[in-house]
Order: structure tokens, then sequence, then C-alpha cells
């Protein structure tokens, strides 16, 4: 198995909830790195361009508006099959659905609330790292 890299996002629910320790230690936990993370504001553009694929979505600008109600934490996750980890740690989109012991299950309000987000293949993590963090994918080749 590959090393990877994956981009996650505590959204502004859960850091509202305080509880970014307790998901960074899920991911510690599961032998997940956190090799780059920053808090930020973002803006309705950032948002907006990181979920551009959900732009003709009906919820769409909905999604726009929750992620930047609110400071989110960023991070870049490294480690053994790293993508697919983190997104069995994160649990299905609908916390109603997501299996019990996971992040949205245990944190997520709802299908549009739900705690956080997870890149979902190869090229959407280089893409999404290279979005909030240039300089690695410039410096670190991956
Ligand atoms: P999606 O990529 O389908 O899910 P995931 O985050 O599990 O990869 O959707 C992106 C985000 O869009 C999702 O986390 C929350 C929001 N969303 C809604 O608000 N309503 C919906 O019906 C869906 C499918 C997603």
């Amino acid at each position: 198995m590959a090393v990877e890299r994956t981009l996650s996002i505590i959204k502004p629910d859960a850091v509202a909830k305080n509880v970014i320790g307790q998901i960074y230690a899920r991911f510690e936990n599961a032998g997940l790195k956190i090799v780059a993370a920053k808090m930020a504001w973002l803006s309705a553009q950032e948002a907006g361009e990181f979920y551009a694929v959900h732009k003709e979505r009906p919820f769409y600008a909905e999604l726009v508006k929750f992620m930047t109600s609110g400071p989110v934490m960023i991070q870049v996750l490294e480690g053994e099959n790293a993508i697919a980890k983190n997104r069995d740690l994160m649990g299905a989109t609908d916390p109603k659905k997501a299996a019990p012991g996971t992040i949205r299950a245990d944190f997520a309000e709802s299908i549009d609330a739900n705690a956080v987000h997870g890149s979902d293949g190869q090229d959407t993590a280089k893409a999404e790292v290279a979005f909030f963090f240039p300089a690695m994918a410039v410096y670190a080749g991956r």
C-alpha cells in the first residue's frame, strides 16, 4: 500500500462544537499524520471554488454559505492508504446513514452540516492539497 496524502477539513459546525482535538485524536489513532494545517475563515470565493464540482447541484449555495459561516480547520493527512482511511473514519455523507463510531455519526448534525470533508480519490486529493497548500505540491512532489 502506498503512502498517500489527503485533504481534510473540519467544518464550521464541528469547530463550533469544540471537537477539533477529538477529531485529531481519531486521525492520530488511525496512524494518519498531520503534515500541514491551518485554521481559516473561508471567503465565499474560496468555498465556491473549492466546491466548484457541485456548482450545478441544488445544495451548492447553501453549502457555500455553511462553509463560510465560521472558521474551519484545514489539514493534510499522510499515511498508508490515507485517502480511503480518512473516508472510513468520516463515515457516510448523511450522518443518519454513517456507521456507528465514525466522525459523522458522532459529531455531525445533518447532511449539510456534516462535520468533516475528506478528498474522495487520488486526483481530488492532489488538487485539494494544492488548493490550500500550494507550496506542498511544489516542494513535496505529491
Ligand atoms: P459529497 O461530495 O456528495 O459528499 P462527501 O462530503 O461525503 O464527499 O457532497 C459534498 C458536500 O455537499 C457534503 O459533505 C455536504 C453537501 N451536501 C449537501 O448539503 N446536501 C446533499 O444532499 C449532498 C449530497 C451534499
